[in-house]
């Protein structure tokens, strides 16, 4: 079966999906699969032959990124074939046409595109490994559909629901299932005595987290303490505002939750089974910093600095009410295929959602696979579920 890897894309987590992309593949059975790895640019670009993920060296140094080589070809996508509807194309043909070299839509019609283009093949089913906007909030799901060819993982709904911290709340709150308490903000048009004014009706306590409502692997994210007087408040709120505003204009002003981050997998590969979940997990920082929380060079660029643990050392009991609030929260926002939900377990044990992952990292050592392995389910086993779960 011919699989396009989707890989790359658009967003900030750019380089964290070309890693979950080199482990993906590394981790592909090709006796069953042939991938074929697709790679989306920065700026938008689909193209076939980028450099292999697999060759990358991953320790340390520079993020791995998708390039344009002299062997890259143009990806081009059209609708109205369907499964067959990939075709790719001679650089230097596309970039002279005003369709571009990208996610246009190219007229086949027009025959002066036609001959330079060259069918991928009938394409079974297509793996998006792309986090965070523009890959993992129902844009691309969109696209496929339209294509109408089966992908793994959450559709158009579900995808856009939870990569909006913002709407992630308003769904589970509907759904009865408890979220830290926020209120969200206009980056682009606030004052910072109003959103203090807004936390304080609200009842927040310190200390606060200011997020991005559309980012995922803690880009933008600021803690922010309680200040001894009002002025120095607001100047710590607009200026973690501003940081996240830099990713997203809606921000999101959360309650910090005492309490720990337990993370649960779950699983669902064929549309309308009941979803599984996974032993919950956590991750273990090994360094112990009361200022630090698990950032984003934490968890990608210094891989020594924790490690995951499955089960998260919890009692039984609990440990149940994640998986039990794992797959309610999953089906709630209409989840399918596959999903992280980031859960805080507080001292008394209430289990509150912190966000759903719709394409969790999905390196070797990430969470998501390991809490599957943890649960009897190998990373390979997990690809092969995952693809087969959409054949048709
Ligand atoms: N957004 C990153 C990839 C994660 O949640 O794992
Ligand atoms: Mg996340």
């Amino acid at each position: 079966k011919r699989v396009v890897v989707l890989y790359g894309g658009r967003a900030d987590e750019h380089s964290i999906s070309c890693i979950s992309t080199a482990g993906v593949l590394g981790a592909m059975d090709t006796e069953r699969f042939e991938p074929i790895p697709v790679g989306i640019t920065k700026d938008g670009k689909w193209i076939i032959n980028g450099e292999d993920p697999r060759g990358w060296n991953l320790d340390g140094g520079e993020l791995p990124t998708v390039k344009i080589t002299p062997e890259s070809r143009p990806v081009m996508l059209d609708p109205s074939r369907g499964q067959d509807g990939f075709f790719i194309g001679e650089p230097s043909h596309i970039n002279s046409a005003d369709s571009g070299f990208g996610t246009s839509f190219v007229s086949m019609s027009d025959p002066e595109m036609h001959h330079v283009l060259t069918s991928l093949g009938h394409v079974d089913a297509v793996l998006p490994v792309l986090h965070g906007p523009y890959g993992e909030d129902g844009t691309v799901q969109g696209l496929l559909e339209m294509m109408g060819v089966p992908y793994v993982g959450c559709g158009v709904f579900a995808s856009a629901a939870c990569m909006d911290k913002h709407y992630t709340k308003v769904v589970l709150d509907a759904a009865g299932i408890p979220t830290a308490p926020g209120v969200t903000v206009d980056a682009r048009n606030f004052t910072a005595a109003d959103v203090l004014a807004e936390i304080e009706d609200a009842g927040l306590t310190y200390p606060l987290f200011v997020k991005p409502s559309r980012a995922g692997s803690s880009f933008g994210v600021t803690k922010v303490e309680k200040a001894d007087d009002r002025e120095t408040q607001q100047d710590r709120l607009a200026a973690a505002i501003a940081t996240a505003g830099e990713h997203d204009w809606k921000v999101l002003v959360e309650q910090g939750i005492d309490g720990r981050e337990i993370e649960c997998a779950v699983l669902c590969p064929k549309a309308g089974d009941e979803p599984e979940a996974s032993w919950p997990g956590e991750i273990v920082l090994d360094h112990q910093n009361d200022d630090q929380f698990y950032d984003f060079d934490s968890k990608y660029m210094d891989a020594s600095a924790s490690h995951v643990e499955v089960p998260a050392n919890l009692p039984v009991s609990v440990l149940e009410d994640v998986r039990d609030v794992a797959r309610r929260a999953f089906k709630a926002v209409d989840g399918a295929g596959l999903s992280r939900v980031d859960t805080f377990v507080t001292p008394d044990g209430t289990v509150m959602v912190n966000e759903i992952n719709t394409m969790p990292g999905f390196t070797p050592i990430s969470m998501y696979p390991k809490a599957w392995d943890a649960t009897g389910v190998s990373y390979t086993e997990l690809i092969t579920r995952l693809i087969e779960g959409v054949l048709r």
